[in-house]
């Protein structure tokens, strides 16, 4: 039988400070402390946010090896992530994670963010978990990223189509900015459109070439439209709430499945995943499980705790990197473009 791998895994890409300890392909605890002093700005303040991850990632790695009931002597390696994200914020985990492998002598994996979002499916979490088969199909969406994914392999992946501007995740945010409800609106506009009509209002869809995407029009419409009917009614967001965030959401589910289906289809792949905070959205998991009856896929949505950004899918990542033998030296630096 082969020695456990354990691994203290840092994430802070974005606002999100977060450890987790994994022992080989399981995760033992994960730990993320969110930054709220961002609601009111109604987006993320890069500045204010790496100041908030200095302050959280102590706490953050100690609750965590502390749940994990793991001491630091029993951990073999660190994984952080390098990127893509802000910088600011990106210094902060991958300082610490150089100055903990320095500190106890361990070798330092760096993880693509994106990736780590892909393998988040590959952490056990029971006994007859079914895993994806390669290759699969990734619909990878998060508040900065919109990508189509083909997987080869574990750390074997193509971008085969993504957006050309604004992330799935931005329209869900910028639209609830627009309505007047704190960042990050995406899971609210998800709570009110369960009670709503999601075919009371309409938005265009967007002509992209190939299977990209684009958001930037639908926003613009959206502003356009709330303004509209704001003007004739003061209460016209309060009166339709529901049914605005139903509409939108349907927009932004149809156009995301658009090129899923067109990317299938082209690939002959039938094993689809969604990863990524978006894919936390109810809509967008329920018309993904249709697809089993509809096109016959074999579909895979990943618990709820792995699908925003969480240590947890850097650590799975670092393992992979591990077996590798796939390392990176005290130099290393953090890069805000990284792709896949
Ligand atoms: O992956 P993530 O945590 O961070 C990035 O890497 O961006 O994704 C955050 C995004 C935000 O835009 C947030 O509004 C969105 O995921 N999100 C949701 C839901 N939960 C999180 N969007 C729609 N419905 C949800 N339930
Ligand atoms: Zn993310």
């Amino acid at each position: 039988m082969s020695i456990p791998v354990y691994l203290l895994a840092i994430e802070s890409s974005c606002d999100d400070t977060s450890a987790a300890v994994s022992c080989d392909d399981k995760i033992l605890a994960n730990v993320t402390a969110n930054q709220e002093v961002h609601m009111k700005y109604g987006g993320v303040v890069p500045e204010l946010a790496s100041r908030a991850h200095q302050q959280n990632i102590v706490p953050v790695v100690a609750e965590a090896l502390e749940r994990a009931n793991v001491n630091k002597s029993m951990i073999n390696g660190v994984a952080f992530t390098r990127g893509p994200g802000l910088l600011g914020s990106l210094l902060v985990g991958t300082s610490f994670a150089k100055s903990f492998a320095l500190a106890l002598n361990l070798p330092l994996i760096e993880v693509n963010h994106m990736q780590a979002h892909v393998l988040a499916h590959f952490i056990k979490n029971s006994n007859d978990q079914t895993f994806p088969q390669f290759p699969f199909l990734c619909l990878t969406v998060s508040g900065g990223h919109t990508q189509i994914v083909r997987i080869n392999d574990y750390l074997d992946m193509e971008v085969i189509g993504e957006t050309m501007d604004d992330a799935a995740g931005e329209a869900f945010d910028k639209s609830a900015k627009v309505m007047g409800l704190p960042y990050p609106g995406g899971p609210l506009i998800d709570q009110f459109a369960q009670q709503g009509d999601a075919l009371r209002f309409k938005f265009p869809h967007p002509d992209m070439p190939a299977l990209n995407y684009s958001f930037s029009g639908l926003k613009t419409s959206f502003m356009n439209f709330i303004n509209k009917n704001v003007l004739a009614d003061a209460d016209f967001i309060a009166k339709n709430k529901n049914d605005i965030c139903a509409s939108l959401q349907k927009t932004i589910i149809d156009v995301l499945f658009n090129k899923l289906f067109k990317a299938a289809e082209l690939t002959g792949i039938k094993h689809i995943a969604i990863a990524g905070g978006v894919s936390a959205n109810s809509g967008l998991r329920k018309k993904l499980e249709e697809q089993v009856a509809e096109k016959g896929w074999t579909v895979f949505i990943p618990p709820f705790q792995y699908c925003t950004d969480n240590a947890g899918m850097i650590a799975i990542a670092g393992y992979y990197k591990f077996l590798q033998n796939n390392f990176v030296q005290q130099d290393v630096t953090p890069l805000a473009r990284y792709s896949i």
